[in-house]
């Protein structure tokens, strides 16, 4: 199973659109995949202590165990992921250890394109994870309303989707 997970807490997100994209072309494959959209469900804040005994952290995390590979797409803020995003991994720690991750971010400008490796870093760090060493970073001209924009950006995600197999499916083999 592919976890697809989605950060943006914001009604109208771009990145929800790469996550749903990616979910689609997973399933055109035959993967089986869960979308876990975090507006919809929502988190406590990570306080060390109760929060981990959340039904939704519990769900989450198990979510994350059973996963081949997990696909973050979370907003750009400030030079990284969204506080959501960070708050689902600081609540469901030691669940990514060793994970295929695979990320996608969609921002307000060109310029903070290396916004995914602080949370990258800390995968690789904190928990063994293996990043896919591509990621797509997508700015306004990538959506059109609520879908992608043109076949540059479907192929973005189509390449990320198989790249994130490869090599789910090569640890997995290997
Ligand atoms: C609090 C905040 C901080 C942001 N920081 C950045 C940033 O550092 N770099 C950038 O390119 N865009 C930044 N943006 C723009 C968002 O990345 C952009 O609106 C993106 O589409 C958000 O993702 P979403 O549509 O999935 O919610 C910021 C937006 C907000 C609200």
């Amino acid at each position: 199973m592919i976890l697809v997970l989605s950060s943006s807490l914001h009604p109208d997100s771009r990145s929800r659109i790469l996550a749903r994209a990616c979910v689609e072309k997973l399933e055109s494959l035959g993967e089986t995949t869960e979308l876990f959209d975090l507006s919809q469900t929502k988190l406590p804040a990570c306080d060390g202590a109760t929060a981990y005994g959340d039904p939704n952290v519990v769900a989450l995390s198990k979510l994350i165990g059973a996963a081949d590979a997990v696909l973050i797409a979370s907003p750009v803020y400030n030079y990284d992921v969204n506080a959501a995003a960070k708050n689902a991994v600081e609540l469901t720690g030691k669940a990514w250890t060793g994970k295929v991750v695979g990320m996608m971010l969609a921002a307000g400008g060109q310029g903070s394109y290396m916004s995914a490796m602080g949370l990258a870093n800390s995968l690789m760090l904190d928990f063994r994870c293996h990043i896919v060493p591509r990621f797509i970073y997508a700015t306004g001209e990538s959506f059109e309303g609520n879908d992608l924009a043109d076949e540059s950006i479907q192929d973005r995600v189509d390449t990320l989707v198989t790249e994130t197999l490869h090599l789910s499916t090569a640890i997995k083999e290997g």
